[in-house]
């Protein structure tokens, strides 16, 4: 509507100006020594909810870090929106690769440049704006809630019991999360599924304490060599897992299901091209969009042990370390498949050595109705501001809560994500393309209307 519009561009400056605030805080929930930040940003999130319209807005208090929730209600009859997202960023480590400070936002190219740019400040504050320029503009057609939590990068610890604890006050008839991707700026997509997550930290141990290399090599398991071993044994040449079970529960999809996803535009060469790759590799007889959608997987995210500082220390060291995630698919579920990588990586181990496996955190998979009203409000509303149809998609990564939200209150989630899948999330140099940022809170609005609308 053109009011909406001309609300939001006589702000727009103001809008993004609150938006670099933001970013300029370190909220990175992975390490405590932030907690002062994430505690500065909690609060900035309230006071902005307030200051776009809320009726209300509170810091609850966890074990960890606050969330922070705010409602307006309009009217009993309205339908009610719930808006999930998270003001908690991941470490921006490593410093030296980013060609700008992360919490010292620019602008370059017409992108915003920081940590937390596209994941997930720059888009859950889509939202608080967009409400904003409904309240602003006197047209406010569901009723909205906001949760916004600080846990989200380290596995929401603490969410969980809040959403038990307070089914009446989240109560809602959709989620609405802006906290994925989509296709490109040309082809805008909404994420119709969310892969499960199930992350274990393992550790082989060898000689009580590290060693001379030159006096004991030769004698001894090496735990970094054993470890290197266990994990090249957790793949077949074919790229499969060989965790036994793992496949178990993971459901086949029909070959015109398959036939839709790959119908997706995705341009091979442009994607080995952006991550400077020349061949691409994954599990066999599937495609990329597969591999990253529908297939669960298995990544070593880090590893270390022994000697790594500068030059030569000659050393056996006595313990080796990994980190290694499984993403998973529907019907998988994460405690099955930790028990079933604690089993089997242990088994793998040769003798001489010791190996604890620890499970770090998990979430199960989510699909999302591409049939419900919310979902073709939201398609509508996309239709409406970048004159496309949404292409369905499916996502890669992982937001646990989605399936927390259906199983504890029985609400489907709409999956309004913006961002693109080379905004480098979690990898230096995150940024969020000004005009998505722009352009997705002119859309937002149109959801709330087309929603209650197609409602009634
Ligand atoms: N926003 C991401 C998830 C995401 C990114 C979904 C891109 C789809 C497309 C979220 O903040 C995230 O990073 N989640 C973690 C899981 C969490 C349990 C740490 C992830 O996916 O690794
Ligand atoms: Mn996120
Ligand atoms: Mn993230």
């Amino acid at each position: 509507m053109q009011v909406w519009k001309e609300f939001q561009d006589n702000n727009k400056d103001r809008f993004l100006a609150e938006l670099l605030e933001m970013l300029r805080i370190p909220s990175v929930s992975a390490d405590t020594s932030h907690a002062g930040d994430i505690r500065t940003c909690a609060e900035m999130v309230r006071r902005r909810l307030l200051e776009a319209g809320a009726d209300s807005a509170e810091l609850h208090e966890t074990p960890g870090n606050p969330i922070v929730y705010g409602e307006k209600i309009v009217a009993g009859d309205k339908p009610t929106v719930l808006v999930y997202g998270h003001y908690d960023v991941q470490p921006p480590d490593p410093l030296e690769l980013w060609d700008s400070a992360p919490f010292e936002p620019v602008i370059r190219d017409g992108k915003i440049f920081a940590r937390g740019a596209c994941d997930d400040k720059g888009q859950f504050y889509m939202h608080v704006k967009a409400l904003e320029v409904m309240t602003a503009t006197g047209e406010v057609p569901c009723n909205v809630k906001f949760m916004i939590e600080g846990e989200e990068e380290v596995g929401s610890e603490n969410l969980e019991a809040f959403v038990r604890a307070n089914t009446d006050m989240l109560r809602a008839d959709v989620v609405l999360i802006s906290d994925t991707s989509m296709i490109s700026m040309e082809h805008p997509s909404l994420e119709t599924g969310l892969r499960g997550l199930a992350y274990m930290e393992v550790e082989v141990t060898g000689p009580n304490r590290d060693l001379h290399s030159g006096v004991y090599g030769g004698a001894v398991a090496n735990p970094v060599q054993v470890l290197c071993e266990m994990i090249a044994g957790l793949h077949d040449k074919d790229n499969k897992v060989v965790i036994p079970g793992f496949y178990d529960a993971v459901q086949e999809l029909s070959p015109e299901e398959r036939k839709q996803l790959n119908e997706a535009p995705f341009d091979e060469k442009e994607y080995k091209k952006d991550l400077g790759v020349g061949e691409l590799r994954g599990e066999h007889g599937y495609t990329t969009l597969e591999r990253t959608g529908i297939r669960p997987t298995l990544e070593v995210n880090g590893i270390w042990g022994g000697y790594t500082g500068e030059g030569a220390k000659t050393v056996l060291p006595s313990k080796a370390h990994a980190k290694i995630s499984m993403r998973l698919v529907p019907a998988q579920r994460s405690q099955d498949i930790e028990k079933r990588f604690a089993e089997y990586f242990t088994s793998l181990a040769s003798d001489g050595v010791t190996v604890k496996v620890r499970a770090l955190h998990g979430g199960e998979a989510a699909v999302t109705p591409t049939d419900s009203v919310a979902y073709r409000a939201a398609e509508k509303a996309i239709e409406t501001t970048f004159g496309k149809k949404a292409i369905p998609t499916r996502g890669g990564g992982s937001i646990p809560i989605v399936a927390l939200f259906e199983e504890a209150l029985g609400i489907k989630s709409v999956l309004m994500g913006f961002g693109l899948d080379n905004d480098n999330l979690h990898s230096p140099n995150e940024k969020y393309d000004l005009f998505n940022f722009y352009k997705r809170i002119e859309t937002i609005p149109y959801f709330h209307r087309y929603f209650a609308q197609m409602s009634q």
